[in-house]
């Protein structure tokens, strides 16, 4: 009689933009002044992350009440990536993170935004616990790919595409070729190749409508990414970046792309849950539910 095995359950979510009080801020005391461009547009968008903190125990609360075995963010914890935003946002999310080897996460651009020479390393000081690398002999730089090997058939692979990006006009990044070359014999790994696969990185290869994302906002190299994920034989692409919910097909490639969105954008909130089950995905999308303050399916 074969096993039956209950399938096993991911919530992505992503950009939850934790943003203090940055409308509230004086940016004399604390930028260049290329910044202030970007921190006047940071301050219009962050009127609609104003109950981020709500949302946030509200997803707690639906991790908790969903069997959820493995937690997922693919970045924008923060608006500006300061220390003090950093802090707040993992003290937010830390819940989510027990046990640490069940949470995988990538930086998002605004993670990394304002301080070029010590960003990475301010952003892993804050999120260090959660990115142990089951095959570390893999990395290319800093911590990256992290790989998570997840019971005995998921693996989390995580590539960075973001980078310090400072000026107010451009938001776009890229996947060094040296990690898409880690990739690319870590999806012939004998630990990897029978399993399903997922696939994580901040920007998003394709919009909704199955085109690239424009050249200021988007992943500069999709296509070389994408062409490096042919090698999944069965998994999924999984990103942010974009906010809006998503799940598209990708031409020439096996899997399919899901964007969670933003869980906390006021109007837009969103997130996946995904059960994988025999080497099959289920997904399910999660919307905010204002009237109860709760997200449901
Ligand atoms: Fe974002
Ligand atoms: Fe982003």
């Amino acid at each position: 009689m074969s096993e039956i095995k209950e399938p096993l359950r991911i919530l992505h979510f992503s950009d939850i933009h934790v943003g203090l009080q940055i409308r509230h801020m004086s940016w004399k005391k604390w930028f260049s002044k290329r910044a202030i461009g970007a921190i006047n547009l940071l301050r219009g968008r962050a009127k609609y992350f104003d109950e981020v903190e709500e949302k946030i125990a509200a997803l707690i609360r639906f991790k908790e009440a969903n069997n959820i075995d493995l937690v997922i963010h693919t970045g924008d914890y923060t608006a500006l990536g300061l220390e003090s935003e950093l802090k707040l946002a993992k003290q937010l999310v830390s819940p989510l993170m027990t046990p640490p080897q069940r949470y995988v996460t990538v930086p998002g651009n605004h993670d990394i935004y304002a301080h070029e020479a010590s960003s990475h390393y301010r952003f892993s000081e804050q999120f260090c616990s959660v990115l142990q690398n089951d095959l570390p002999e893999y990395c290319r730089g800093g911590h990256w790919p992290l790989i998570r090997l997840v019971g005995d058939d998921v693996a989390v692979i995580a590539v960075n595409s973001s980078r310090p990006n400072p000026w107010p006009w451009r938001s776009n990044g890229s996947i060094p070729q040296e990690q898409l070359d880690a990739l690319k014999e870590i999806l012939e790994d004998s630990h990897i190749k029978n399993r399903y696969v997922f696939v994580i990185t901040h920007y998003a290869p394709r919009l909704k409508n199955g085109l690239p994302d424009s050249k200021l906002h988007g992943l500069i190299n999709a296509d070389a990414f994408l062409e490096t994920c042919k090698g999944i034989a069965n998994g999924a692409i999984l990103c942010g970046h974009v906010h809006q919910t998503y799940q598209v097909a990708l031409e020439g490639l096996s899997c399919d792309l899901y964007c969670a969105g933003s869980a906390t954008m006021e109007g837009h909130e969103g997130f996946w849950v995904y059960e994988v089950k025999n080497n099959h995905l289920k997904a399910k999308a999660v919307f905010w539910d204002a009237k109860n303050s709760s997200y449901r399916y």
